[in-house]
């Protein structure tokens, strides 16, 4: 190794430098991973905050001054495995998603939707669609989730079941008596009682009342609910027989396969990529 590329690598005795006072002052600490020490290669390594969870933010504004942290010798941007994640098996199947990614307060979420929606004995399918509908919300993105959700599972399940979750999005914000499905109240508290959905949602949920696959979804609506039995536990284990019949895992594993979706799983897998 030549002398120039050695000087340039990190070493134990690298001091941590002091972050501008622009990104502390901006609370941007926590983009940062520090110390070195337990780094794999003593690197620090800086997350680079997708636009997406930056614009409309001030956060915005010092892009530019975490890229010139990376100019210093012993910092590098995130790649692959975070330390902080727990790692993902090589092949991941959708339960690592779950266990080992996806946020605690949706996968109880996801869990308690299905546990009720097979309590009351629905099909299998409904099941299958109650507990991956808010997956996108789980380990992806928010906005637009039904759409997102809908597109992570579509290789993997049948065509019903991919269609249920996707308009789940839109009919959550209009009732159906006929089968008790009043506006929902947590929706009042999110958006205000005088909140109106745009018009592209209500395109789609129109479209979507006159489709032989309207209940599907609509049972999806009836079980996404909010308020839980506390001292119910579910488990994912609890799915896998209904997962194993309804969801077709990859041999090469989710993120691998070169199905049109696999970006949007590595993407879940190593979330903090810098590209
Ligand atoms: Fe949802
Ligand atoms: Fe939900």
């Amino acid at each position: 190794m030549s002398e120039s590329i050695q000087a340039q690598l990190p070493t134990s005795g690298v001091p941590p430098h002091e972050l501008p006072a622009s990104l502390r002052a901006a609370g941007l600490t926590n983009w940062i991973r520090e110390p070195l020490d337990d780094a794999v290669d003593r690197r620090r390594r800086i997350i680079f905050p997708p636009a997406a969870a930056l614009i409309g933010t001030p956060a915005i504004g010092y892009q530019g001054a975490l890229l010139a942290e990376v100019l210093h010798p012993d910092t590098v941007f995130m790649m692959g495995d975070n330390p902080d994640l727990p790692k993902m098996p090589e092949r991941p199947r959708l339960q690592d998603f779950f266990q080992l990614r996806f946020s605690k307060i949706a996968t109880r979420h996801l869990l308690q939707s299905a546990r009720v929606a097979r309590e009351r004995g629905l099909d299998e399918k409904v099941i299958t669609a109650c507990l991956l509908h808010d997956i996108a919300i789980a380990g992806l993105l928010s906005a637009n989730h039904g759409y997102w959700g809908a597109q992570l599972v579509a290789p993997y399940v049948d065509e019903e079941v991919r269609w249920a979750i996707e308009k789940h999005e839109a009919l959550r914000y209009f009732a159906d008596e006929s089968v008790g499905y009043t506006y929902p109240e947590a929706y009042i508290d999110y958006f205000g009682p005088d909140y109106q959905p745009p018009d592209y949602i209500r395109r789609e949920y129109e479209a979507a009342r006159r489709h032989r696959w309207y209940m599907t979804s609509r049972l999806v609506t009836i079980n996404d609910i909010y308020s839980f039995d506390p001292n119910v536990a579910v488990d994912f284990a609890d799915f896998e027989d209904v997962v194993g019949r309804n969801f077709r895992q990859p041999e090469e594993g989710l993120g691998f396969d070169g199905s049109p979706v696999a970006h949007m799983w590595r993407t879940m897998i190593w979330p903090n990529n810098f590209l």
